[in-house]
């Protein structure tokens, strides 16, 4: 059995005094979570929401790790300034890092290094794009993108990591893939990393979905047997929403 994982991804909102009304207001409701629950929160909010997260059932994650130790890479941050602000989880490859800011399999690949070298709990992204999918590429992109990500990583190593199948036409743009679309992709998903790793490390394998999950259609996702949980944005910034989509996921 895979306990489910419900990971808000805040992305570049909330400032530190949001941050704390957020989880303030959010810690009370999912006390009594039966899945694993994290907030990835700005850089600048990972202290503060692992000081008022302390003695919960929340854990705090971010959104991006360096993949060197230190040096000049401005504008990066190293396991270890994450180490001690907190987090324990990282997300990493979102779609908006590939879209937006030039990451690729390979830095996927080195980020995911750094991140298992250093302790974290990695939720690594991977997804296809509208033309893609229209053009039946599905499959070939998330191939793609698990081999590119795991390149290297030993199956110990494997087993610690989260994949979040964000198809990134639904990103935010309230258009969530089907309950089957969803299930069918990540169940192809984990026979990429079964090809990998083997059926043990497939089987134990967290595949989350990502991608305008909401209180409406948590429900029809959680319900299929190959989604393990979710990766949420919108509906992660306001906490009754949050709260709902956690407490359904069992
Ligand atoms: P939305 O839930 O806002 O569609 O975002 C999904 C996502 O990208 C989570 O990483």
């Amino acid at each position: 059995m895979r306990k489910p994982i419900i990971a808000g991804n805040w992305k570049m909102n909330k400032t530190a005094a949001e941050c704390r009304e957020l989880i303030t207001a959010l810690a009370p409701k999912v006390k009594d979570a039966k899945c694993d629950v994290v907030v990835c929160v700005p850089f600048t909010d990972i202290a503060l929401a692992a000081e008022l997260t302390k003695g919960t059932n929340i854990a705090v994650g971010a959104q991006n790790i360096a993949w060197a130790d230190n040096g000049a890479f401005t504008g990066e941050i190293s396991a270890a300034m994450l180490n001690e602000a907190g987090a324990t989880y990282v997300i990493i490859g979102h779609s908006e890092r590939r879209q937006y800011f030039g990451e690729t399999d390979k830095t996927v690949n080195a980020r995911l290094v750094q991140a298992l070298k250093n302790g974290f709990n990695p939720i690594v992204c991977v997804g296809e794009m509208l033309a893609e999918r229209e053009g039946g590429k599905t499959e070939t992109v998330c191939r793609t993108q698990v081999v590119g990500a795991f390149e290297g990583i030993t199956a110990e190593d494997a087993a610690k990591v989260v994949i979040a199948y964000e198809p990134v036409w639904a990103i935010g743009t309230g258009k969530t893939a089907t309950d089957e679309q969803a299930n069918e992709t990540i169940g192809y998903i984990r026979s990429v990393v079964k090809e990998l790793y083997g059926a043990k490390i497939a089987d134990g394998m967290r595949i989350q979905y990502g991608g305008s999950m909401n209180a409406k259609n948590v429900d029809g996702l959680m319900a299929q047997d190959q989604i393990d949980g979710g990766l949420i944005g919108g509906a992660s910034l306001k906490p009754d929403d949050f709260a709902y989509i956690v407490n359904a996921a069992k």
